[in-house]
């Protein structure tokens, strides 16, 4: 029998990461998962329930109410400010707790699944026959996401986005249950000089690297 091909994507903010994940995801017909949109409906619950995004409690009983329908439209989780509020809830070791039996159902589908995130390749799907972690320099990574956010009119100079960027990979490093680190056996892909039809091809070549092996 073939082994179910999960695909693990993991990498900091802006690293292309979502884009990769999406198109391996359409390319080998299988289910896609983007985490970061369970943290940032976690964050966005919050702040339009009025709570303290420090409130533990709090954030760990919005993350158990979450159910997979709530990402069916992520409108609302895109934003800056729901990026930044992600980041500050998945600090909390409850808020990862309780979101991770969902991502690991997501990743046990029969024939596989491809999830992106931080801790896929360490945590959530640890026996991955692939695993990617893409990366970028912190000012590539910056000048992508600030033009994203300025085509949709969420104005902000690169200089703050930057800033943001260098705040978000510091506090994805250090905090939390589980900070951001690379799996031994994941494969770097660094997308700073590449555009994303060179490094969706690249990201392809890895996983067939990964399969036949
Ligand atoms: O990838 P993203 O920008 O949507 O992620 C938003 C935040 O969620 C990010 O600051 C880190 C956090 N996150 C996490 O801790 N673990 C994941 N698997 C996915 C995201």
């Amino acid at each position: 029998m073939t082994r179910p091909l999960v695909i693990a994507v993991d990498g900091p903010a802006a690293s292309g990461k979502g884009t990769i994940a999406s198109r391996l995801a359409a390319h080998y017909g299988l289910p896609f998962l983007d985490t970061g949109l369970l943290y940032r409906a976690v964050g966005v619950d919050m702040m339009s329930g009025g709570r303290d995004l420090s409130d533990a409690r709090a954030a760990e009983a919005a993350a158990r109410a979450l159910t997979p329908d709530r990402l069916s439209d992520p409108s609302d989780l895109t934003t800056g400010d729901a990026g930044e509020a992600a980041s500050r809830v998945a600090g909390i070791p409850g808020v990862r707790a309780a979101l991770l039996e969902l991502q690991q159902a997501f990743a046990r589908q029969p024939g596989g699944a491809v999830l992106d995130g931080r801790d896929i390749g360490t945590v959530i799907a640890p026996d991955a026959p692939a695993k990617l972690f893409v990366t970028a320099s912190p000012e590539v990574r910056a000048r992508r996401r600030w033009m994203q956010l300025n085509e949709r009119g969420d104005l902000i100079t690169y200089e703050a986005m930057l800033a943001d960027i260098l705040r978000r990979d510091e506090r994805d490093a250090g905090s939390g249950a589980a900070p951001m680190v690379q799996a031994p056996d994941a494969v770097v892909l660094d997308t700073t000089e590449m555009d994303i039809e060179a490094a969706f091809d690249a990201a392809r070549r890895i996983v067939e690297a990964a399969r036949t092996r």
